[in-house]
């Protein structure tokens, strides 16, 4: 069978996060304003080119689901974190495209993107389950046989990310799979990065030039695309990964056993059209890790 791509109805979806965004987005703990900067604009920033699917790795996650899904043994897949329902879109795509039983979850911080899922899920004729709460925290009924996800380690700080590694061997089963991508970012600091005043004028510079292209059929007018693109740049905050050995140290003092960790270059915008600081798209390295819970 041919590898068939998700549908990602995302001129339909966008506005449907933005609804949804200023309905369940609530400030995250310790105060402050909600993450709907965040939830509602996200599938804006994908549909005019400015933020990558899945970090650019959608093809490398895809075929690996359809391998698992093709060996048979790994029904219960657990998605550690989704900004929309693109991650869980791969997961329900690559299992129907092997004829595979798939029991899939999706656990994230926000209502917002699980009620997306939702109305994904709908759509597709599919079961999916949604679960609000730190994926830390999550103690899954049985334990899956597959968690995934991309970009999620930029949310938790060094000993956020023992607990992220310690929570996702819990609720694994033994010979369960971790399966998961992110940017590395050589030379970067400990702390977390933002982007700088360049990268964020140029960034909301560019947003503006695809709103104003896509007039028709956007429903923001690019004016308030700038705006909500500044918002977006002034705010996003991520934790570089440095390097794969940070990532090789974070699974084996976990206790995993690493399947692959490899890296690849993502391919940015070209030229004239080039964005870049945390999250957009832009060329940079990814590591690509497979690793088995003993
Ligand atoms: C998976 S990450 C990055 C998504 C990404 N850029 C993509 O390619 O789809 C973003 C999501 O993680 C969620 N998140 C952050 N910290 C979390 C935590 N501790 N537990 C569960 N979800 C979390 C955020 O609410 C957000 O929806």
């Amino acid at each position: 069978m041919t590898a068939a791509f998700p549908e990602e109805p995302l001129a339909e979806s966008a506005p449907v996060s933005r609804r949804l965004a200023q309905e369940h987005c609530r400030p995250r703990p310790g105060g402050g304003e909600t993450c709907a900067w965040y939830h509602g604009f996200w599938q804006y920033l994908r549909l005019m080119g400015l933020a990558k699917t899945s970090g650019g790795q959608a093809t490398f996650l895809f075929e690996t689901l359809r391998g698992l899904a093709r060996a048979g043994e790994s029904p219960k897949v657990l998605v550690s974190g989704s900004a929309d329902y693109s991650m869980p879109a791969h997961a329900l795509w690559a299992y129907r495209t092997e004829g595979a039983r798939l029991q899939l979850a999706v656990v994230d911080l926000c209502e917002t993107p699980l009620a997306l899922c939702r109305w994904y899920a709908e759509r597709q004729g599919a079961e999916m389950a949604t679960h609000c709460r730190d994926v830390r925290d999550h103690e899954p009924s049985t334990p899956v046989d597959v968690v995934f996800t991309n970009s999620f380690l930029g949310n938790f700080d060094p000993d956020g990310r023992s607990r992220l590694f310690a929570g996702w061997r819990r609720q694994l089963r033994p010979g369960g799979k971790l399966l998961f991508t992110n940017r590395l970012r050589p030379g970067a600091p400990e702390t977390a990065l933002s982007f700088d005043d360049e990268q964020a004028r140029r960034f909301a510079e560019a947003a503006g030039q695809e709103a104003q292209g896509r007039r028709a059929t956007l429903d923001l007018d690019p004016d308030e695309v700038v705006r909500r693109a500044r918002a977006y740049a002034e705010r996003f905050r991520s934790f570089p990964v440095r390097s794969v050995d940070e990532i090789r140290r974070l699974l084996t003092d976990a206790g995993f056993v690493i399947d692959l960790l490899e890296v690849t270059t993502n391919l940015g915008r070209p030229g004239a059209l080039a964005v870049s600081g945390p999250s957009a798209a832009e060329r940079a390295d990814y590591a690509r890790v497979i690793a088995t819970r003993p």
